[in-house]
Order: structure tokens, then C-alpha cells, then sequence
């Protein structure tokens, strides 16, 4: 019997973790799963509506950690994982993704001798003012398990020096929460509650500390959305970092005054799920965005200079346009006359069963 304690702490984390454990649920006599919250995101719309969307069991352990300063955080949760892996002694951690928390859990796990297996390890933006490429960096270095989900991220690794036997390439275990919800989601009833027209409206999501804390990137991000609303209605549900740096940098009128841009608040999976798979444009600064966007074949256009998930350009629906105004404005529009990317290759392993492959490699 393997212990595994599964640690989540941001919202894109709850989407990876929720398949994994539901499949150690399915190998009961070989897996004793436990989930840890460390608390990073708390707000019920950015934490709890994943837990009942995804059926993801409550957490074991809350580490109630909340908002900080990247070390005050990164510190805290530290400070209050350590005690839970000592009394617990599992076999094995598991940490998904690049917040904070995978960073934090993954080093108290190597300090204390405990075995620590990253979900999507591999990723790499190559951009280190980026604070999750820092987290990606510094997890892989010291996991003894690095799962992968592209044939990309293998080789980031091993051009990093990390030996072969270390890796594992199980596929992107996000997809496999996308291909079990998509039934789910068709049940909400979000895009009646907006009023909008399937394929007749784009979907915007900005969180990037680089885009929505630099007034000028934000400027330049608006003024693109000021032409592109004037053809297409846009839904933008509105991350607690971006609300608080809309009224910060003056910019309330500025957003208020495009009509066709409606800021709603955070949707939970299935109801973002309904609306997004509907939409015409998702435009985006988020990472999973670009692939759960590429595996539906919906034309997304990422708002960065560079991109983790290359395989979403190559293989995807996904154009990397930074965030120049006339570049925004211009892959927009392309995408609205029907010429944006549509390929759907589906990466090898994005299938639905990459939990499956990940409990191969823990056992
Ligand atoms: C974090 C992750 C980022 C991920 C994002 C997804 C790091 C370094 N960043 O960024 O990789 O893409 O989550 O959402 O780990 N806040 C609330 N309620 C919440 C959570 C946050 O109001 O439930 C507000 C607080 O003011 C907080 C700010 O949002 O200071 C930023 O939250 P934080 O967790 O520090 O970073 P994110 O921008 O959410």
C-alpha cells in the first residue's frame, strides 16, 4: 500500500489533482490517497466550487495559508507542511503544476528524505521574470519523480542534466479532467444566464502579474479589446489579483466604458468549461487555458511574449501574439475571418488516461 499525500494550493492545481486521486480511489488496494490544501487561493469561487465541480474529496489537511509576499508564502507553507509529512509519513508527495505551493512542498519533502513526484514537470517559458518558471526550475531539480506531459518537457530535462531514469512522459492529466467534464458542463447553464450566442462571443482571461501590475502592458492589452469589442461581445471573468489592479492602476472607466466587455466574477469549472468550449476567441495570459483551448480546437490567442507549451503552437490552436496592440488586434481578427489555426493534432498522451500512467510510475 502506497501513501500519497496530493498537495493543492491554486486553482489550476484542483483540475490536475482531481483525477489523479480519483484513480488511486479505483486502485484502493494498491494507493492511500490524502489531499493537502495549503491554502493558497481561498476565495470560494477561485477554490471550493473546484472541490464540488470536479468531486475532488475534501482536503485531509488545510493549511489555511493564504495571501502573502512570494517568501512569506512560499515560507508558510513550508512552515506548515512539514509537521503534516512528518506525523503522516507518506510514501510518496505529489505536487501538480508551478505555484508557489509545489515549490514550497517539494523542498520540505527532499529536506526530509520523502519521496516527491512532480505532475507536469518539464515546462519551461525560458522567461525568469516569470515567478513559475522559477517554481518549475527549482521543483524539477529536486523531485525524484518528474512526470511530464509532452515530449518537449523530456527534453527541457534532460538538457538540464537530469538523468533519463528520473523522467516519465504520462501525458497532460489535465485533459483527462477536460474529456470526463465535458458531458458534465454541457448541464450549465452559464451561457443562457450572459445571454450569449454559441461561437458569437470571445472569452478573456488576464492574471499574469506581468500584464495586469505594469500599467502600460494593461494599457496596451485594453486598447486592443477596445477595437475587438466592437465587433465581438467579450465575457471576462475576472481573477481577485486583476479585479484589485484594475481599480489600483485608475483603469475602472477606461473598462467600464466598453460595452461589449462584460467582467463577471470567477466561474467554477464546469460553467468556464461551458463557456469557453462555445466561444468563437478565448484570449488569455493562463497556461492551461492554451492547452485545454488547443484540445478542443478552439482558436486561442495567448497575450505573452513566450509560451511553457509550445506543443499548443506546433500541434494547437494556440498563437503566441504578445501583447502589442496592433499584433492583438490583427490575430483577432484573423481568427474572426475564419483564418485563425484550427489543427488539432492531439499531442500523444493527451487521451484522458494520463492518472492511469502516473500510478504506474509511483507503483
Ligand atoms: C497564482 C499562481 C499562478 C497561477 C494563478 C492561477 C504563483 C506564483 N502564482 O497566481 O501561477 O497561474 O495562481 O490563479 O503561485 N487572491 C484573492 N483570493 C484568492 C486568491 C488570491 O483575493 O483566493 C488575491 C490576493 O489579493 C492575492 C492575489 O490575488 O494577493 C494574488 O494571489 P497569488 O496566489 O499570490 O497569485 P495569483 O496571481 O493568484
Amino acid at each position: 500500500m502506497l501513501k500519497v499525500i496530493n498537495v493543492v494550493g491554486a486553482r489550476p492545481n484542483f483540475m490536475k489533482v482531481a483525477p489523479i486521486v480519483a484513480a488511486m480511489k479505483r486502485r484502493a488496494a494498491k494507493f492511500q490517497p490524502l489531499v493537502v490544501h495549503t491554502g493558497q487561493h481561498y476565495d470560494a469561487a477561485m477554490s471550493d466550487s473546484f472541490f464540488r465541480d470536479l468531486e475532488l474529496p475534501q482536503p485531509d489537511t488545510h493549511l489555511g495559508v493564504g495571501s502573502a509576499s512570494h517568501a512569506a508564502q512560499t515560507a508558510a507553507v513550508m512552515e506548515r507542511f512539514e509537521p503534516v509529512v512528518i506525523s503522516e509519513k507518506p510514501d510518496w508527495v505529489l505536487v501538480v503544476g508551478d505555484v508557489n505551493s509545489t515549490l514550497a512542498c517539494a523542498l520540505v519533502c527532499v529536506k526530509l528524505g520523502v519521496k516527491v513526484a512532480h505532475v507536469e514537470a518539464g515546462l519551461r517559458s525560458r522567461d525568469r521574470t516569470m515567478p513559475e518558471e522559477i517554481n518549475r526550475l527549482l521543483t524539477d531539480q529536486i523531485a525524484d519523480l518528474l512526470l511530464t506531459p509532452s515530449s518537449d518537457a523530456d527534453a527541457n530535462l534532460r538538457a538540464e542534466g537530469i538523468p533519463a531514469e528520473r523522467i516519465r512522459l504520462v501525458g497532460n492529466v489535465m485533459i483527462d479532467s477536460l474529456l470526463q467534464n465535458v458531458e458534465r458542463a454541457r448541464g450549465s447553464r452559464i451561457k443562457h444566464d450572459l445571454g450569449v450566442v454559441e461561437k458569437d462571443y470571445g472569452v478573456l482571461t488576464l492574471h499574469r502579474p506581468s500584464n495586469v501590475d505594469s500599467p502600460e502592458t494593461f494599457a496596451r492589452i485594453l486598447a486592443a479589446l477596445e477595437t475587438i469589442t466592437e465587433t465581438l461581445p467579450v465575457i471576462f471573468p475576472v481573477h481577485p489579483r486583476t479585479r484589485k489592479t484594475i481599480a489600483e492602476l485608475g483603469l475602472s472607466n477606461r473598462v467600464a466604458s466598453m460595452k461589449n466587455l462584460r467582467l463577471i466574477d470567477p466561474l467554477g469549472y464546469l460553467d468556464f468549461l461551458s463557456l469557453y468550449s462555445a466561444a468563437r476567441l478565448v484570449l488569455t495570459d493562463s497556461g492551461g487555458i492554451q492547452e485545454e483551448t488547443s484540445a478542443l480546437g478552439i482558436p486561442c490567442l495567448t497575450l505573452r511574449e513566450n509560451t511553457e507549451r509550445p506543443i499548443t503552437v506546433e500541434l494547437g490552436t494556440n498563437v503566441v501574439v504578445g501583447t502589442d496592440t496592433s499584433r492583438i488586434v490583427a490575430a483577432a481578427s484573423a481568427a474572426l475571418n475564419g483564418s485563425a489555426k484550427r489543427t488539432t493534432h492531439q499531442p500523444p498522451f493527451w487521451d484522458g488516461h494520463a492518472s492511469e500512467r502516473i500510478l504506474d510510475a509511483l507503483e
